[in-house]
């Protein structure tokens, strides 16, 4: 039994290095802005206070999802759903929210929270991202490399870190 779970993990930790994180192809902001906002204001402002309060995990993906395929008009599934509830948790947890949407050979770009203050960590180094509307922006310094960066995003005294190692998005849990 115990050789068999050790089986498993391996396998779990080759597939985790096999296959680097991608930037989303859909970028969840924007998608929200486009397709939510007119009924539930841009970034949920109309939402209120309490929201989330009588919302479970569960609920909360089948609300979004039965949304966007209802009165949004504009279904989605797999990664792009899974992203669009993780917006939602950080809206819930009042946090910045933050997500890499891509790349090329010399920038990284991605979404924040509107007026959250973006940081990206290569290695050692601090490089400050710039941030328009809901759009960083950051420029990747020689050698470093941009699998391995620390995308931190700060808003109203909140901090929000992706490891683009794992994720292409924050509040994936
Ligand atoms: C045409 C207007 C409209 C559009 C577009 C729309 N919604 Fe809704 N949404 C509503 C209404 C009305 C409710 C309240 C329904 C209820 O409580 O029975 C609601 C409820 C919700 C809730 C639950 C709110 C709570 O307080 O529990 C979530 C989450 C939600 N919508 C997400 C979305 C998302 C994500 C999109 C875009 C994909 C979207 N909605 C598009 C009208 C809309």
């Amino acid at each position: 039994m115990s050789l068999l779970f050790a089986c498993l993990l391996l396998i779990g930790e080759a597939r985790q290095k096999s296959v680097p994180v991608k930037p989303l192809s859909a970028p969840p902001i924007r998608y929200f802005e486009d397709h939510c906002a007119r009924c539930h204001g841009s970034f949920g402002a109309f939402y209120g206070e309490e929201f989330g309060k009588d919302l479970s995990d569960e609920k909360l993906q089948e609300v979004v999802k039965m949304m966007a395929e209802g009165p949004a008009g504009a279904p989605i599934q797999g990664e792009s759903l899974s992203a669009q509830v993780a917006f939602h948790r950080a809206l819930i947890r009042k946090e910045p929210f933050v997500a890499w949407t891509g790349r090329s050979a010399t920038e990284l770009w991605g979404e924040v929270t509107e007026n959250a203050k973006v940081q990206v960590r290569f290695g050692k180094r601090l490089q400050a991202a710039s941030v328009k509307g809901s759009e960083w922006r950051v420029k990747v310094p020689p050698q470093a490399n941009a699998q391995t960066a620390q995308v931190i995003a700060t808003w109203k005294g909140k901090q929000t870190t992706l490891l683009l190692q794992q994720s292409a998005y924050s509040h994936s849990r």
